[in-house]
């Protein structure tokens, strides 16, 4: 792997301060662009966390004059910015805020992007490094990512620190022959190293505080293991629906969505062995490595180690809901599935035995994300009693949202005169202890990016090696169309049939 950053570039955020830049955001007029990366970028500036030489320009399809886009620009800081819009910082950002109207196979509006480049580079009088951001449908991620080689976009700052760099929203790749396809794509126009693979989930502070907590602290170490661990399980519900993007979750589903990418890194980061430093490849190395020992999933319809499923009618909060056949955009016949939950097996000698159990869905009971690391029962029969002894399962709980923290479960005794128990709970919240107003992901991701520091970002081989895993159950799946395609009511906890992966070890969800 190339590396021809500059040293102060590289490793996990020892240095915050970004170059001088240029940010072309394409999909500018977009969702993402407007909820997540406009906000990020003025909480940067906030933080004055942004180069003095800082400059975004956005580029889509429809002609939009500058003035309008920073109104938009500002408007998106009013209604989706974690603080205030602030008047004394907004104008000097406005004032290089830019917008480019062109399409995106079109090598003529590359060439001239080029131009109004480094025009801006010209006019700040030294050297500017481009980043690339591409938000947009996975569909014209080809051409995009053509017409940055063919106009030199891709070249800018070669062979120096400076040099361009390309943030690629998900999905990446629809199984493993498409992410490869991307992966060659991308190869042919940028190095490994500009190269900036998104999944904010990566940039959330509990995902990052999985690292700390497991190796800042030695007491987790010695336990983390098949002799202590009994199973592991892995939560990111959503109480959401597909609200407007039936389109592309109808092509995607959850598992495509949410368990191919986001949990998968859950499932690296707690699974994973230390890596030999807090570099990025060292830590992407050990993901990797992790990823490659679990098993293929065993496909059985009847005792497989997958399950899927659609929300129906139901309800959320007390209002009725209508089941995914009847949300905008979905046809009548669909077989996407809206919940999906996986038993995994991990053949190292850490894991070996220890079953590692995923679920996400949408329209399930709450919005909560989480993992959980379920010890083994003590020996002997102390504690046997059931009329006496209400004993729970040592788990360690980690919330990556909402209510960020951890907490420990263990057992008590309750005060009185005699003997019983019940399980307690540990705490530590991230609100009580750091406040609630931290950095978004995307403002994380954004900065390290600037930065040229890849290690919260997905490296080329790592979602292949995801993709290899994932691709086999999504073609049978395929396969079968609607048959075996379970359902949920909305505001339940998923089907029944996610129970049965757990009973057949004796675990159940938690
Ligand atoms: P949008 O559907 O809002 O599209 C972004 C922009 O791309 C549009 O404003 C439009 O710009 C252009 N565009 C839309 N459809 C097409 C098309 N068929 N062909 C060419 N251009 C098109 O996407 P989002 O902003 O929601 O998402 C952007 C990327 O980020 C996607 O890859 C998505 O998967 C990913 N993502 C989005 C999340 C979200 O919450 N929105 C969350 C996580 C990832 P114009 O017409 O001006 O050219
Ligand atoms: C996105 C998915 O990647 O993550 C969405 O495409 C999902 O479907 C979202 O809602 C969840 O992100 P978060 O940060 O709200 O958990």
């Amino acid at each position: 792997m190339s590396e021809d950053r500059h040293p102060f570039l590289q490793g996990l955020s020892k240095h915050r301060g970004a170059p001088p830049t240029i940010i072309v955001i394409f999909g500018a007029s977009g969702d993402l662009t407007a909820r997540k990366l406009i906000p990020a970028l003025y909480n940067l500036g906030l933080d004055n966390l942004l180069p003095g030489d800082f400059h975004l320009i956005g580029y889509g399809r429809k002609p939009i004059p500058d003035e309008e886009f920073q109104a938009d620009a500002e408007k998106d800081v009013n209604e989706f910015s974690r603080r205030p819009l602030n008047p004394d910082i907004w104008p000097q950002l406005k004032a290089n805020i830019h917008y480019h109207a062109g399409g995106y196979d079109d090598p003529k509006a590359f060439a001239e992007l080029r131009e109004k480049c480094l025009d801006i580079e010209k006019k700040a009088g030294r050297d500017l490094q481009f980043v690339f951001y591409i938000s947009t449908p996975p569909s014209v991620f080809k051409p995009i990512l053509e017409n940055l080689g063919s106009s030199g976009l891709a070249a800018h700052g070669k062979g120096t620190p400076l040099a361009s760099k390309m943030i690629i929203e998900k999905p990446f790749g629809r199984d493993l022959a498409t992410a490869q396809e991307l992966n060659q794509i991308i190869a042919n126009q940028f190095d490994e190293h500009q190269v900036f693979r998104i999944d904010h989930y990566l940039g959330k502070e509990t995902v990052q505080d999985l690292m700390v907590l497991r190796f800042a602290n030695t007491i987790f170490e010695p336990i983390w293991n098949r002799r202590y661990v009994d199973c592991v399980q892995i939560t990111v519900a959503e109480d959401l629906g597909v609200g407007t993007r039936g389109g592309y979750y109808d092509t995607s589903g959850a598992t495509r969505d949410m368990l191919q990418n986001h949990t998968m890194q859950l499932l690296a980061l707690t699974a994973m062995e230390a890596p030999v430093s807090l570099g990025a490849e060292d830590i992407r190395d050990e993901k990797v490595k992790l990823l490659k020992s679990i098993q293929p999933l065993r496909l059985d319809p009847k005792d497989g180690d997958a399950v899927r499923a659609q929300y129906a009618e139901g309800l959320i909060g007390g209002e009725k809901v209508p089941g995914y056949l009847q949300e905008k955009d979905i046809p009548a016949t669909s077989s996407t599935e809206t919940f999906a939950a996986l038993r995994m097996s991990i053949n190292n000698w850490r894991w070996q035995g220890v079953p590692f159990y995923l679920r996400s869905g949408k329209r399930l009971a709450r919005r909560v994300s989480e993992i959980a690391i379920q010890f083994k029962q003590p020996p002997g029969g102390l504690f046997t009693d059931p009329s006496r002894f209400d004993m729970a399962a040592n788990t360690l709980v980690i919330q990556i949202q909402p209510d960020e923290g951890t907490t420990f479960l263990l057992n008590s005794k309750i005060p009185g005169l005699e003997t019983r128990t019940q399980p307690v709970k540990m705490h530590f919240r991230y609100a009580t202890t750091f406040g609630s107003n931290t950095p978004e992901a995307y403002e994380r991701l954004i900065l390290d990016a600037m930065v040229g520091d890849s290690t919260l970002f997905i490296r080329g081989d790592e979602t292949e090696t995801s993709w290899k895993l994932y691709t086999p159950l999504l073609e049978y799946w395929e396969e079968c169309g609607r048959k075996g395609l379970d359902s949920y009511a909305c505001g339940s906890w998923g089907p029944l049939s996610a129970d049965r992966l757990l009973w057949e070890s004796n675990h159940e969800w938690r």
